[in-house]
């Protein structure tokens, strides 16, 4: 009897292994649909594909906040005024030196950046920022990828100081390596 039993349980899941999967795949759906519905705006507007354009003059001021949170990101240590923040950031903008893009989301915020030398040989990556509460959501690796294919680069470079552990390992996750070593001279 006992074998009847497991050898009629066996049949049993056989027949219904296809409708099993397949209420376990309406499951899988009914749980993203609920997902999808009950997220906020800002989580939903995460999940989409920003916007990668090149910056303007209109940018300037949530340019210059957001480099303003990059240096205090990295701790940089040459003080600058928010004027002169100000300032060199319209200078990236508006000059012929630099290219600056941003990603931007639905609500016309900018999430992240990055300033590029389109004079140097390679290009050289001057600045890289995705706003803290956006990070880890592939859009600085994103901005990179973006800037690589937009000038057909096979190359390109940046420094990053030396006290920036987070941006370093970043940056070699995604495949830079290290090259040159800089040194600075102070005489007080
Ligand atoms: C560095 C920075 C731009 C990375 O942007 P991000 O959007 O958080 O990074 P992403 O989500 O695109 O990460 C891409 C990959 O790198 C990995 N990664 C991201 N930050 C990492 C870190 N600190 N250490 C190791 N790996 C990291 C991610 O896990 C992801 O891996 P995967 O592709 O295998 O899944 C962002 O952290 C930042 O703005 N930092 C402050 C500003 C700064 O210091 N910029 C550098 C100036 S030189």
């Amino acid at each position: 009897m006992p074998a009847f039993k497991t050898v009629h349980l066996c049949h049993k899941s056989c027949i219904f292994a296809p409708t099993l999967l397949q209420l376990l795949w309406q499951f899988r759906t009914t749980r993203a649909c609920l997902y999808w519905c009950f997220l906020d705006n800002r989580e939903i507007i995460e999940k989409m594909d920003p916007l990668f354009r090149l910056a303007t003059i209109h940018d300037l001021a949530q340019l210059s906040v957001l480099n303003k949170q990059l240096r205090e990101d990295e701790k940089i240590d040459n003080k600058m005024t928010d004027e002169e923040i100000t300032q060199r950031m319209e200078f990236f903008i508006t000059g012929q030196v630099y290219k600056v893009h941003v990603l931007e989301n639905q609500e016309k915020e900018i999430i992240g950046y990055c300033v590029l030398d389109i004079t140097r040989n390679p290009y050289y990556l001057r600045q890289l920022f995705v706003k803290s509460i956006f990070r880890n959501n592939g859009y600085g690796k994103l901005l990179l990828e973006k800037v690589m294919a937009e000038y057909r680069l096979k190359e390109i470079d940046l420094e990053v100081i030396q006290w920036n552990e987070s941006a370093i390992r970043f940056y070699e996750h995604v495949g830079f390596k290290r090259r040159y070593i800089g040194m600075r001279l102070t005489t007080v």
